[in-house]
């Protein structure tokens, strides 16, 4: 079904009239089933931001035995204290796929680089890289402490939600609110990214005088139909990733046994393909807000919890410019990723699966290459990242990466890149006395 947020309503086409008519929780529901509603956002929630759906299913979720710490070891981790912080440029090899003779499946293979904030208090940004090669087997996640955004970077990922079934596949997105129990199969060696805001759920950016239409348009968006089964199991396992620690309850029965469902709060993917990009037509590199897919918003006008952020396949075309991206400094923490080609900035050593992390107010830009060749490239029409797709996790946050992160894959090399960059100041500047007016120095260049 299309559409970013609508009010959906979607019956397994087994169960003809499945959804009950003019009532959400009827005295019986058709077929017998159970009605049951999740909310995703206070019940009191103005109109405009009030998520809920109702789901009718052949068991309430309710129905399984107590949590318990999960005790397999886990690299998920909100603990934000364990390292030294480092303010670092820091630039991540890609990360390795597990060994051919391991079996780990996409929750076993979850690992956080960085981020900062607390669910707890429901404030804060979690990034996680994902390496796996088994597909979840008789077992779902659901987390308690915010929302994930997954950026496949290699493999397939076959979604299963309570809502139904989603396939996601390199090149698309899929978010997956808070609450929503869901499975993921995987076809071989699989790999990406995963945001987590704990604060509130994704939203469209606003588009300003850009117009009613442009970058991730509504319809783009899918969220899937109906799909059960009714299915018996010795024992199936739901996983609660709750205040950041994993915790397992056993059931007999798989949790997809949704039949029907209405709401607006449901799982959704989007096609990056898909996106409108708007640029500069006459002077200047824009600022990347122009390539935001979707917001978290903080409480602040304009301020993100966390942006995700798209460099697609586009024209290049500013007159006079140095057209790369600025070198600058931030007040906000940028995560990048590589879905696949190669970035335009720095186009050796930021490989796909690889990443980068440009914390607040550290200074980046292009490397000394990039800069040598836009300096004095010809200014035509040009294509920019065809066949490339980058991305970026912009917070306002400050992250703090964790001990893992700083342990695998760490390019040390990275500040390298910069090193050649050459004094081009050219020189000879002449500054007369004559010319020296109200203690201020009018300078002339010679050459
Ligand atoms: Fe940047």
């Amino acid at each position: 079904m299309s559409g970013f947020g609508n009010e959906f309503a979607t019956e397994d086409p087994r169960c003809p009239g499945a959804l009950p008519q003019g009532q959400n929780n009827p005295k019986k529901c058709p077929y017998d089933l159970y009605a049951e509603q999740l909310s995703g956002s206070a019940f009191t929630c103005p109109r405009e931001t009030n998520k809920r759906s109702w789901l009718y299913r052949i068991r309430p979720s309710v129905l399984h035995e107590p949590f318990k710490r999960l005790e397999e070891k886990t690299l998920i981790t909100h603990k934000w204290e364990e390292d030294h912080p480092n303010p670092n440029q820091m630039r991540w090899h890609p990360f390795d796929f597990p060994d051919k003779n391991e079996s780990v499946d996409f929750v076993q293979g979850l690992k956080t680089v960085c981020g900062a904030g607390e669910p707890k208090a429901r404030h804060g940004v979690c990034i996680y890289i994902y390496t796996c090669n088994k597909s979840m087997e008789n077992k779902c996640l659901y987390n308690s402490d915010g929302d994930f955004l997954i950026v496949p970077q290699q493999g397939t990922l076959l979604v299963t939600t309570e809502f139904g079934k989603m396939r996601v596949d390199q090149n698309e997105i899929c978010v997956i609110q808070q609450g929503m129990r869901f499975n993921i199969e995987v076809e071989g060696d699989s790999r990406g990214y995963v945001l987590e805001v704990f604060d509130g759920h994704f939203t469209l950016p606003n588009l300003g005088p850009i117009g009613a239409n442009g970058l991730a348009n509504p319809r783009d968006f899918e969220t899937p139909v109906a799909w059960y089964e009714d299915r018996d199991v010795a024992s199936y396992e739901v996983i609660s990733k709750y205040q950041g620690h994993l915790f397992i309850a056993c059931q007999k029965h798989s949790p997809f046994d949704v039949v029907a469902w209405h709401g607006n709060y449901a799982p959704y993917k989007y096609n990056l393909s898909n996106f409108v990009t708007v640029n500069t037509v006459s002077v200047d590199h824009m600022d990347p807000s122009i390539f935001t897919v979707l917001t978290c918003q903080s409480l602040r006008p304009g301020v993100a919890i966390a942006d995700f952020v798209i460099f697609p396949p586009r024209w290049g075309v500013a007159d006079k410019t140095f057209r790369p991206p600025y070198y600058h400094r931030n007040c906000m923490s940028e995560f990048m990723g590589l879905i696949h080609g190669s970035y335009e900035a720095k186009e050796e050593g930021f490989r796909p699966g690889g990443c980068t992390l440009h914390s607040m107010m550290t200074p980046h830009g292009p490397d000394a290459d990039c800069f040598e060749k836009a300096s004095n490239a010809e200014l035509k029409p040009q294509r920019v990242a065809d066949n490339t797709m980058a991305f970026m996790f912009e917070s306002s946050l400050s992250m703090a990466i964790t001990p893992w992160g700083n342990q695998n894959k760490v390019d040390d090399k990275y500040f390298t890149c910069w090193q050649p960059l050459k004094k081009h100041f050219n020189g000879a500047i002449k500054r007369s006395s004559s010319q020296l007016t109200n203690g201020m120095s009018k300078v002339e260049r010679t050459c």
